[in-house]
């Protein structure tokens, strides 16, 4: 990869005769970037931001508590370390790449960030993050540790998003991107830029975090189905590639999830993820499937699963009411807990914390992945050189 090849990444931005905004980047199966980009953002600013009575009837309330239970671990595990390495009271700057409706920004005020800078190419959601964030800091003792924030919109596959930050010279200690990265990966051009946009301020032995589609999950599906097309009544893929020989960058499908995305992503090949992350001075220092997490944090943090309800309590407490419009449980769904309920108790009571197979099996499409910023010196063409 030439230095002009990779200042080429992504684009500092263009105009055209409207004097409008402009970028557009040729992907390797001919079609705009831009064109892709468009359809993901006008289907995130579509989507209601619905109310929490509305969100307790979904298909997938559990599923969503547990996928942002996951986050909270690995957003504090990663907390905790970047506090390792500063000193007390010195500043904890982030950058929430693909924010969304701001998912994270609890969590961002839970780990005590200074300055936080959120952003994601959805307009409209942008502005109902900006919203929660104004309402979170309202009163005025959580006024007092209200951090400096930045919201702009930005594609982060096109643009270069250090020189819209208020100082393009900041140093962040972690960038997270959370179900995100993959959409990237619709071309090498595209991927590129997001991973210099997740690394480029990232200082010396800091972090980079997110959440992706396991592509060998997906294509362990896909071959157990015999099928382009799989999934149960809560998440739905449709392959749009070649499945047999699926390209590196471009390796479409169509994800359905309930009736909250409906969207073209792209299979993320991780081992090509990590080289691209290496070349920009990033390296892997975890990657876990979700139910490796599960494993691994469930009984240190089965306090944070129960406030976030995080799982679903079977069978159903006596007294619990099921909401308007809310499904009946399936019993076959919960076979998994009816075995470890006869297993763990020889009453014929017992009560567990499990989420139905279906939502299982949409949670365990994901992975988690951190990477740690190298050393950066230059070389004598002023080139980077990462240690
Ligand atoms: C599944 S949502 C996740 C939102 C948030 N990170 C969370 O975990 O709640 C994916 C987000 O990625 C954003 N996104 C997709 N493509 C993007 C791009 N090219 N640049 C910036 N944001 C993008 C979408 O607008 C959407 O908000």
């Amino acid at each position: 990869m030439s230095e002009s090849e990779e200042n080429s990444a992504c684009v500092a931005e263009s105009r055209d005769s409207d004097g409008e905004p402009k970028q557009t980047s040729q992907s390797e199966d001919g079609e705009t970037g831009e064109k892709h980009s468009a359809i993901v953002a006008s289907h995130y600013n579509k989507l209601e931001d619905r109310g929490l009575v509305a969100r307790k009837k979904s298909n997938i309330y559990f599923m969503r508590n547990f996928n942002n239970w996951i986050k909270s671990c690995t957003i504090e595990k990663y907390t905790a370390l970047v506090k390792g390495k500063t000193t007390l009271g010195s500043p904890f700057r982030v950058l929430d790449m693909c924010c969304g409706k701001g998912g994270d920004l609890i969590k961002w005020s839970n780990a005590s960030v200074t300055h936080l800078i959120c952003t994601d190419i959805a307009q409209v959601s942008l502005e109902q993050c900006e919203n929660r964030f104004n309402t979170m800091y309202q009163r005025e003792r959580d006024f007092q540790r209200k951090p400096k924030v930045e919201f702009f919109a930005a594609d982060a596959t096109l643009q270069q998003l250090r020189t819209k930050y208020h100082d393009p010279s900041i140093k962040l200690h972690l960038v997270s991107c959370q179900f995100a990265f993959h959409y990237s990966f619709e071309s090498f051009k595209q991927a590129d830029c997001m991973m210099k946009n997740a690394a480029e301020c990232l200082d010396e032995g800091f972090y980079f975090i997110g959440t992706i589609p396991d592509a060998n999950e997906l294509m362990k599906r896909q071959r157990r189905a015999m099928s382009d097309t799989f999934g149960n009544d809560i998440y739905r893929i449709q392959f749009l590639c070649d499945t047999d020989n699926p390209p590196l960058f471009g390796a479409k499908y169509n994800f359905q999830l309930d009736d909250v995305v409906d969207c073209p992503e792209f299979l993320v090949h991780f081992p090509t993820f990590e080289k691209l992350a290496l070349k920009h001075g990033l390296r892997l220092v975890e990657k876990k499937r979700f139910e490796e997490l599960f494993d691994e944090h469930s009984s240190r943090r089965q306090g944070l699963l129960e406030k976030m309800q995080a799982l679903e309590t079977y069978p159903p407490p006596p007294n619990a009411r099921f909401n308007a419009g809310e499904q009946p449980k399936e019993p076959e769904q919960y076979k998994h807990a009816e075995e470890f309920g006869r297993q763990m108790s020889s009453h014929h009571q017992f009560r567990v914390g499990t989420l139905s197979h279906q939502e299982w099996e949409a949670a365990t499409l994901y992975l988690f992945f951190a990477f740690q910023k190298m050393k950066t010196t230059y070389d004598a063409k002023g080139r980077p050189v990462y240690s």
